[in-house]
């Protein structure tokens, strides 16, 4: 398995393993193809993840999706530590992931911010 940067190429079979899962992915407003890492295997994209940097304060790791029959073998994990050795690579100061994988988060230093509950987010559009 390799982990690579996305290219222009790589735009539908990215859609395509978002699509896999509609209820736990967000399928509007995706990250732009460049933010993305993909996973290889052999010549297939079995995995992505995006880093969306805004700011040299914030950047969110997203669209975390690895094809059902390549999971738990490593590629998410592989994919969020791609996603964070170039957050360390462009000096970013926080990392923000909204998620349901909480566990695979938590292996990668993730936690609640400080001693708040929750991180509250409201959907405008
Ligand atoms: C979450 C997901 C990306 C994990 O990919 P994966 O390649 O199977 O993950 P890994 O094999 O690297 O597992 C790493 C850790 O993640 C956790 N994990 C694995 N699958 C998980 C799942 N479905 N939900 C929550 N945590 C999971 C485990 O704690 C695992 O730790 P371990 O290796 O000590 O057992 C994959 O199950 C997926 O695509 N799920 C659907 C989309 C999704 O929920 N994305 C996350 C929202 S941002």
């Amino acid at each position: 398995m390799k982990i690579r940067k996305a290219n222009g190429l790589d735009g539908a079979a990215i859609r395509n393993l978002i699509r896999l899962y509609p209820g736990k992915l967000i399928q509007e407003h995706l990250p732009r193809t460049g933010e993305f890492f993909v996973a290889i295997e052999g010549k297939k994209i079995v995995g992505c993840c995006a880093l969306a940097v805004y700011s040299k304060r914030l950047a969110e790791i997203r669209s975390l999706a690895v094809d059902p029959n390549f999971q738990g073998k490593g590629i998410g994990r592989a994919l969020v530590d791609a996603c964070m050795k170039e957050a360390k690579r462009r000096k970013v100061y926080e990392v923000l992931s909204v998620t349901g994988a909480k566990e695979l988060f938590e292996k990668h230093g993730f936690n609640t911010f400080n001693q708040e509950k929750y991180a509250m987010i409201r959907v405008l559009g």
